[in-house]
């Protein structure tokens, strides 16, 4: 895969406004190939706002997002979503196993593919036939990191990934997004956890790129 200068998301001069507030204002960010990017800004500042941007879960009144150079308001949504995959703070989880939740809505689930994405959140094989419902909220952020990985996304985007973690399966799930960033992934991670960044972070920036 070559590498170009325009090749991760670069996006500048955001701006929204939500509810008659100014929620972004000239907002930037780029999210490089094979890097973790942490992004770190005052709670209420837009951090998860913006992640929403990025894959168009949320349109921006202005300014401009660039995946690979190319606009992403040309980009079909759902073509979109799996290359750029944001895990939220609070994921939800579909009824039943927890492999329904990791294979739900690929055409043909490759059981590789299925099972490093478990490995990679730091999850036991045997999570895949736990009942999603009944997993703790740490197990479930962890589940939601797996399922973005079954998409093969090029860019993934996390929020807060470790708030619901006690420090040890925290410093996994560090090691798991490094491990990702190696094979090319591009990683933006908001967060207030001093802790992830030190430990992965090649770059830590704020609301302005
Ligand atoms: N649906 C909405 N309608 C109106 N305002 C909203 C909406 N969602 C979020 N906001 C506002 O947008 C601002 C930014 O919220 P956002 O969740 O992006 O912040 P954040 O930086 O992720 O904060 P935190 O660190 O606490 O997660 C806040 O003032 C919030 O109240
Ligand atoms: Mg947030």
């Amino acid at each position: 895969m070559s590498v170009g200068d325009d090749a991760g998301i670069v996006a500048h001069g955001i701006g929204l406004t939500r509810a008659g507030r100014r929620v972004l204002d000239d907002a930037a960010v780029t999210v490089a190939p094979g890097r973790v990017t942490a992004l770190v800004a005052p709670s209420g500042s837009g951090k998860s706002t913006l992640l929403r941007c990025l894959n168009r879960l949320l349109e921006p009144d202005e300014g401009t997002i660039l995946l690979d150079g190319v606009d992403v308001r040309t980009v079909d949504p759902r073509t979109l979503r799996r290359r750029v995959a944001l895990v939220a703070q609070a994921p939800v989880m579909l009824p039943g196993a927890v492999h329904d939740n990791l294979v739900h809505g690929l055409a043909d689930p490759d059981p590789a593919v299925v099972a490093r994405a478990l490995a990679d959140a730091d999850l036991d094989p045997s999570f895949a036939t736990r009942p999603a419902g009944e997993l703790s909220g740490g197990e479930r952020a962890r589940v939601a990191l797996a399922r973005a990985l079954t998409r093969d996304p090029r860019i993934l985007l996390l929020d807060e990934p470790t708030a619901a973690l006690d420090a040890t399966t925290a410093d996994h799930v560090a090691d798991a997004l490094r491990r990702i960033a190696d094979r090319g992934i591009g990683v933006l991670v908001a967060t207030h956890d001093d802790r992830l960044v030190a430990r992965v972070a090649d770059r830590t920036v704020g609301l302005g790129g």
